[in-house]
């Protein structure tokens, strides 16, 4: 008997490339990448891999051809808004990893200033259906003009006004001058799946994937945390600790002293650490954790 096996679209090289195979690696998929290859079966389930651009992820999936994909929103957004029929798959799991926007961005000095200046303008853009929506939205009419990359040059080869385009850092836009006047879609990565009826065994090797991913999700900003604190301080230490319901205290035997443990599901700064000392704890550890489940 043949097991069916799952088929996991994701980008092959590129911005979100490793921290989509991080998190897979993370799940407890061990993934042998040495040769390159477009196709990876994994052995611990009955998963396969094929690295593609990120760009035919979402047709991919929808077409049936993989079951799930782990794509930019911008990238699955913009094919689902230039879909002529109901678009084949759906969100199952935002992922909390490459952050960006995608942003309409001016000349710094030039004479756009607002969303409304931007008729009758020529914009820039590898989005033109979200582009599109934006401007529909804002009831504005406007020029597009569609470039595969290198979109932030446009205005500076004056065939763009404005531009439609990606930015995580904003490294890209201060280098070309160029200055944010709109978000137009907020961006990270996320798990699709394919809205074809799938066998059960297929439904629960997903089930399994999103259950392990959830758990990778969630322990990423996660720390546990250790301290000593006076027992009258208790609440108040409590009340600090981010994304933390029920921390375990322990006696110290040591006069008024107790110890907290908790496990934090939000990420822990240096301001916190600092609001804890002024509360009056001592001796804070705060380590990293690997998985965690609800
Ligand atoms: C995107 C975008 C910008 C850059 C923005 O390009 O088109 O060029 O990233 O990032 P920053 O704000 O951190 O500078 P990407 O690297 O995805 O490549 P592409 O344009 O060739 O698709
Ligand atoms: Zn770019």
């Amino acid at each position: 008997m043949t097991t069916e096996r799952i088929r996991i679209a994701l980008q092959k090289s590129g911005r979100m490339a490793d921290n989509s195979m991080e998190l897979l690696i993370k799940c407890g998929l061990h993934v042998d990448r040495s040769r390159e290859e477009l196709f990876c079966r994994i052995k611990e389930l009955p998963v396969d891999l094929l690295l593609i651009r990120d760009d035919d992820i979402p047709g991919f999936v929808s077409d049936g051809v993989c079951d799930l994909g782990i794509v930019g929103e911008n990238v699955f957004a913009e094919r689902r808004a230039g879909a002529k029929e109901a678009f084949g798959a759906s969100i199952l799991e935002r992922l909390n990893f490459s952050h960006c926007r995608l942003s309409i961005a001016v000349p710094e000095n030039g004479p756009i200033s607002s969303v409304a200046d931007l008729a009758n303008k020529t914009i820039a853009t590898s989005y033109p259906n979200l582009l599109q929506a934006f401007l529909n939205e804002n009831n504005i009419q406007a020029h597009k003009l569609e470039m595969s990359g290198s979109v932030e040059v446009a205005p500076r080869l004056r065939i763009a006004d404005a531009i439609c385009d990606i930015v995580a850092s904003g490294a890209t836009l201060m280098a070309n001058n160029l200055r944010e006047l709109t978000t137009v879609l907020k961006s990270e990565a996320l798990l699709i799946r394919s809205s074809a009826m799938l066998s059960p065994e297929k439904e629960a090797v997903i089930r399994r994937l999103l259950a392990r991913m959830r758990g990778a999700v969630m322990a990423e900003d996660s720390k546990y945390i250790m301290l000593n604190a006076p027992r009258s301080a208790v609440e108040k230490i409590a009340k600090l600790l981010p994304g933390c319901d029920s921390p375990t205290i322990l006696d110290l035997n040591r006069g008024d002293m107790v110890a907290i443990h908790a496990a934090c599901k939000e990420a822990v700064f240096w301001e916190t650490v600092e609001k804890l000392q002024a509360a009056g704890a001592t001796g804070i550890l705060v380590v990293p954790i690997e998985k965690m489940t609800a």
